[in-house]
């Protein structure tokens, strides 16, 4: 096999898992071809725009398996402006013209959704592209998981046992609210995992009537206290009938962002308990990945290196049923994997009891 030069890029929010991925990638490369070059592109898909970027080294990959956040910096780079020209700047077309002058034979790259649908227009575009799932809201199409995932779920339910014990001594109803805007599968997770008593995600939207009346039922029933997890993106019924839009401008005129402090004004003002809100926000999203990250990561990156020596572009690395697999790209990209409210992990929340306000 001939020399080859590989680009990899980290997109979008950071997650723990991005440095134990780029480390799979180069070990793996570095046994396939000793002379391979593995070039680092600065801030995701804002550095191949600019140009900015590096030639690293094997020791750049050492003492990073650990590590949270990305080496390589990222950015967001929305896919709705790539092809927008901004003071008459063609972001494709940089991009292109960058992967040349890199001389990449491939480019990698590590993120979400939007990730996935630029990674799948620059290889509509000809270029030779592997995208690989990061996300701690798990919401890749045709994955089972994504790396950061499992460490945010961790770090989640650390954050709730926490909060579990304060709850109780002060009998009081914590709100807490978890990242995920569009899919609900951490806050489920971290829910289950924690013992939450009520789950509020944006794939159920919630009746405030019922969740008070969960809390007040948990109250008959002599539990002083109650906990309820609650996805950033979370809605309520009303809410479900209007557009995206619309909903964040009811919110904006009432002062509000997200759910999560008006289910915790109206739970207090509807059962007269003392009410507080936890927000962890990226928290959830730092430090070292768990075992199962590392290991995750290591075999997506083992893959990809894997598909690079191979020659296979167009592709998104996923697992399924515990394989590492490989799907296309332009069957990922645009697509969100959503909690199903018959989902097995639903079910198995409302058999324990959990509430989610539907
Ligand atoms: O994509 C992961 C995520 O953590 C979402 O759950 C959250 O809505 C978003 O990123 C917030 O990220 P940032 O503040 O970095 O834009």
């Amino acid at each position: 096999m001939g020399k080859k030069r590989i680009g990899i890029l980290t997109a979008g929010g950071d997650c723990p898992g991005l440095n134990a991925t780029i480390r799979g990638v180069a070990k793996a490369m570095y046994q396939k071809i000793p002379d391979v070059e593995i070039i680092g592109i600065v801030d995701g898909y804002k550095g191949l725009i600019e140009g900015e970027a590096h030639e690293m080294k094997p020791s750049d990959f050492s003492g990073i398996l650990t590590q949270g956040g990305t080496i390589l910096g990222t950015a967001r780079t929305p896919y709705k402006q790539m092809r927008v020209k901004e003071n008459d700047i063609d972001k494709v077309a940089l991009m292109k013209d960058n992967y040349k002058k890199l001389r990449l034979d491939c480019l990698l790259t590590l993120g979400g959704n939007g990730t996935h649908k630029t990674a799948n227009l620059l290889s509509e575009e000809g270029l030779n592209v592997i995208g690989l799932p990061k996300t701690i809201d798990n919401d890749i199409w045709g994955t089972d998981v994504t790396f950061g995932f499992h460490t945010a779920v961790d770090i989640g339910t650390e954050v709730v046992d926490r909060i579990h014990t304060t709850a109780s001594s002060h009998k009081r109803v914590m709100v807490i609210e978890i990242m995920g805007n569009k899919a609900g599968w951490l806050t489920l997770y971290t829910g289950i995992a924690g013992g939450a008593d009520i789950i509020l995600i944006p794939e159920i939207p919630y009746n405030i009537n019922k969740v008070a009346k969960a809390v007040e039922k948990r109250a008959e029933r002599g539990r002083g206290f109650s906990i309820l997890v609650v996805a950033e993106g979370a809605f309520d019924v009303d809410e479900a009938k209007m557009k995206k839009k619309e909903r964040a401008e009811k919110r904006a005129a009432a002062g509000e962002t997200t759910a999560t402090n008006r289910i915790a004004r109206q739970i207090a003002e509807m059962t007269g308990f003392d009410t507080r809100v936890v927000v962890p926000g990226h928290y959830l999203r730092g430090g070292t990945p768990s075992s199962y990250d590392r290991v995750l990561a290591s075999q997506f990156g083992v893959y990809a290196a894997q598909l690079v020596s191979q020659g296979i572009f167009g592709v998104a690395v996923a697992e399924r049923n515990n394989i590492v697999v490989h799907n296309l790209l332009s069957d990922v990209a645009g697509k969100t994997k959503f909690v199903s409210p018959d989902d097995q992990m639903v079910f198995t929340a409302r058999s324990l009891g959990i509430s989610f306000g539907d």
